[in-house]
């Protein structure tokens, strides 16, 4: 048996957004969301279990520097889950790379906590098929459920353990959609998801979200398996903006935009109204706006981008596969 694997897994970008839960200690989302898997932003880890036992603690690299144990905490709650399914208690050694900067807007706790599932797993020798993963997976970060498929993917909210998680709706080549990410800061966020999903149900606005976000499901899904992005925009542009609702007006309030934001925003409008350029914007727990756009206009819009005073880096991604082995360990 091997007790070594390195995984590389895409983040995601949600059309239809997690907020919320209703089981904090299963991380039971209140709905269903969708996403699109990213090719162009991952994470490799490397999980590599200590059978022999010279290591007395978990020794945890991220980007190549040794995390402190308050920010590996996480890290090692997820790996005490997949000791405990497996009914060990060896130490891991674990190294993970994101090829995105970490406050890029691009979720790295998506495909972060996938790979060191199916990494920490498959070294374990579970041979455990991908659904049964995603719900391993949800438990660490709710998001990293859907970074377990590629392409664009469901996950349904479920009310039990085995039961919430993530399916494949159309493989990666389905439509050669553009995630393209504004960075207009790239600072560290103040409150984390985690922290946000619990403030979620403090809103006045999340039952009205909760009521209307099942027909916004079922448009996505119709949007999706007929490539209409004029039908996919509109509607995750709503899904967006009441998700922010529910987080600005949540006790305390989540206020995660900066004026660089709302210059984005405006500006797809105009390019929208005035160019006719197809480009819809969402936006996750950041200030940071993602356009998506179909392959074609891509470069227009990156170009676009790159001349408002607003915007410190443009980062573009292609819709990309599911988990993928890599033979040469990191170290
Ligand atoms: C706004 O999955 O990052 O990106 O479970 O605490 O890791 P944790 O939360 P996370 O929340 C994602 C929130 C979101 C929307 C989405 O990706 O669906």
């Amino acid at each position: 048996m091997t007790h070594t694997a390195t995984f590389r897994v895409g983040s995601n970008i949600a059309f239809i957004k997690y907020w919320g839960v209703s089981d904090a200690t299963l991380n039971i989302p209140l709905n269903n969301s969708i996403s699109m898997t990213l090719a162009d932003a991952h994470t490799t880890t490397t999980v590599a279990w200590d059978v022999d036992g010279r290591l007395s603690a978990d020794s945890i690299t991220l980007d190549g520097e040794e995390l402190s144990p308050a920010r590996a905490r996480r890290i090692v709650d997820h790996l005490d889950r997949l000791r405990a399914l497996a009914g060990v208690n060896y130490c891991a050694q674990v190294a993970s790379w994101n090829n995105f900067p970490t406050a890029s807007g691009i979720a790295s706790s998506a495909s972060g906590f996938a790979a060191l599932t199916v990494a920490g797993c498959t070294a374990l020798g579970l041979d455990w098929d991908t659904t049964r993963l995603s719900a391993i997976a949800r438990r660490g970060s709710g998001s990293a459920s859907r970074s377990l498929f590629g392409g664009f993917v469901e996950w349904n909210k479920g009310s039990r353990d085995e039961e919430s998680v993530a399916h494949q709706i159309h493989p990666a080549d389905h439509w050669d959609l553009r995630d393209i990410v504004a960075v207009v800061s790239a600072e560290e966020k103040k409150v984390s998801s985690a922290n946000g999903h619990l403030l979620a149900l403090t809103s006045p606005l999340v039952e009205a979200r909760s009521i209307r976000v099942t027909g916004w499901l079922d448009e996505v899904r119709e949007a999706l398996a007929e490539r209409d992005i004029a039908r996919l925009g509109p509607i995750i542009e709503l899904d967006a903006l009441t998700m922010h609702s529910v987080m600005m007006t949540s006790q305390p309030s989540l206020l995660y935009w900066q004026p660089g934001t709302m210059a984005i925003l405006h500006a797809v409008g105009r390019w929208r109204a005035e160019d006719g350029l197809p480009v819809y914007f969402t936006i996750d727990a950041g200030p940071n706006v993602h356009l998506i756009c179909e392959a074609d206009i891509a470069p227009e819009i990156e170009s676009r981008l790159a001349q408002m005073s607003e915007v410190e880096s443009v980062i573009t991604s292609r819709p990309g596969p599911g988990p993928q082995r890599i033979d040469e360990h990191l170290s």
